[in-house]
């Protein structure tokens, strides 16, 4: 796959994800408050949402910032350096917010 098909494939599950996520969180009859966020984090389902945003989000962020690092002249000789920065920050920042959905 391309990385601009990645980016925008991802851009569109981030639609979906942001408008889900607007509708159940932000709307009535929804109230937001600690003990209702740690009834839904219960639930396998809405874990599963979570780290789906998580995952597009990393992806499609990481991916765009690669491509207007990479279209500087002056860093095209560090494009490998560049890429294993950039995938390891999202490892870990995966790593991390997955273990934190997963710990309710
Ligand atoms: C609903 C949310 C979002 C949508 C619909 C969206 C959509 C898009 C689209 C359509 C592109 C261009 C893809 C292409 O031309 O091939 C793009 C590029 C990009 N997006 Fe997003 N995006 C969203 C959220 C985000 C977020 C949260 C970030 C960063 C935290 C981000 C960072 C970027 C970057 C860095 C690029 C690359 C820009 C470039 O190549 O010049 N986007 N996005």
């Amino acid at each position: 796959m391309r990385r601009y098909q990645l980016q925008r494939i991802t851009a569109v599950g981030l639609v979906f994800f942001l408008v889900l996520h607007m509708i159940v969180m932000h709307y009535p009859p929804r109230e937001i408050k600690y003990e209702n966020i740690l009834d839904q984090m219960e639930n396998p389902l809405w874990k599963a949402v979570e780290i789906g945003f998580l995952s597009f989000v990393m992806v499609h962020a990481l991916t765009g910032t690669y491509s207007v690092l990479t279209d500087y002249d002056f860093l095209e000789k560090y494009k490998k350096v560049i890429a294993v920065l950039l995938s390891l920050a999202g490892a870990v920042a995966l790593f991390w917010g997955t273990t934190t959905v997963l710990s309710w």
